[in-house]
C-alpha cells in the first residue's frame, strides 16, 4: 500500500468543503488513515514549501497556507496512490482543471486552489514526516 500527504488548505476549510473533499477520497475507495485540523505555523509551512522558496509566489503561499486552520490528511490506496490523488485534484491553477477534478469543480483563484497533494512517492514519505512523524509512505 501506499500513502500520500493531502492537505485541505485553509480555503477548503473556510468554505466547508473539508466534508465533499474527503467524500471524493472515500468514494474513490481511497482510507484515510490520519486526520488532523491544524493551524499551520510558520516554520512547518516553510518546511513543507521548501522547495518553493525564493520564487515569486513563495511569500503568498506561506502567508495563505497559515491563515485559518488546514485539514491535514495522510491518504492510503494501492501502489502510486499520490498519483491518482494529484489526478483527482486536477492542475495547479483551477481555472485549467477539468470538471471532475476538485479544483476544477471548486475552484477559481490560482494559490486559493483548495488542496495539496504530494508530487511524488519520495515527497509523499518527506511530507508524510514533517506532519505525521509515526506513520510512513508505504507499508
Ligand atoms: P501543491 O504543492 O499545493 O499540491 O500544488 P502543486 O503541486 O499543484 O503546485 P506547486 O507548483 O507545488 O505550487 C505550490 C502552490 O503554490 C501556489 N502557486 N502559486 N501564483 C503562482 O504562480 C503560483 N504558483 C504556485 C499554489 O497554491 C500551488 O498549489
Ligand atoms: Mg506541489
Amino acid at each position: 500500500m501506499d500513502r500520500t500527504l493531502v492537505i485541505c488548505k485553509p480555503d477548503a476549510v473556510e468554505r466547508g468543503l473539508v466534508g465533499e473533499i474527503i467524500a471524493r477520497f472515500e468514494r474513490r475507495n481511497l482510507t484515510i488513515v490520519a486526520a488532523e485540523l491544524r493551524q499551520v505555523d510558520e516554520a512547518t509551512a516553510a518546511r513543507h514549501y521548501a522547495e518553493h522558496e525564493g520564487k515569486p509566489f513563495y511569500g503568498e503561499l506561506i502567508e495563505f497556507i497559515t491563515r485559518s486552520p488546514a485539514m491535514v490528511l495522510v491518504v492510503e490506496g494501492p501502489e502510486d496512490t499520490w498519483k491518482v490523488v494529484r489526478t483527482m485534484m486536477g492542475p495547479t491553477n483551477p481555472r485549467e482543471a477539468p470538471p471532475g477534478t476538485i479544483r476544477g469543480d471548486l475552484g477559481i483563484l490560482f494559490t486559493e486552489n483548495l488542496v495539496h497533494g504530494s508530487d511524488s512517492i519520495d515527497s509523499a514519505e518527506r511530507e508524510i514526516d514533517i506532519w505525521f512523524p509515526n506513520l510512513s509512505a508505504t507499508r
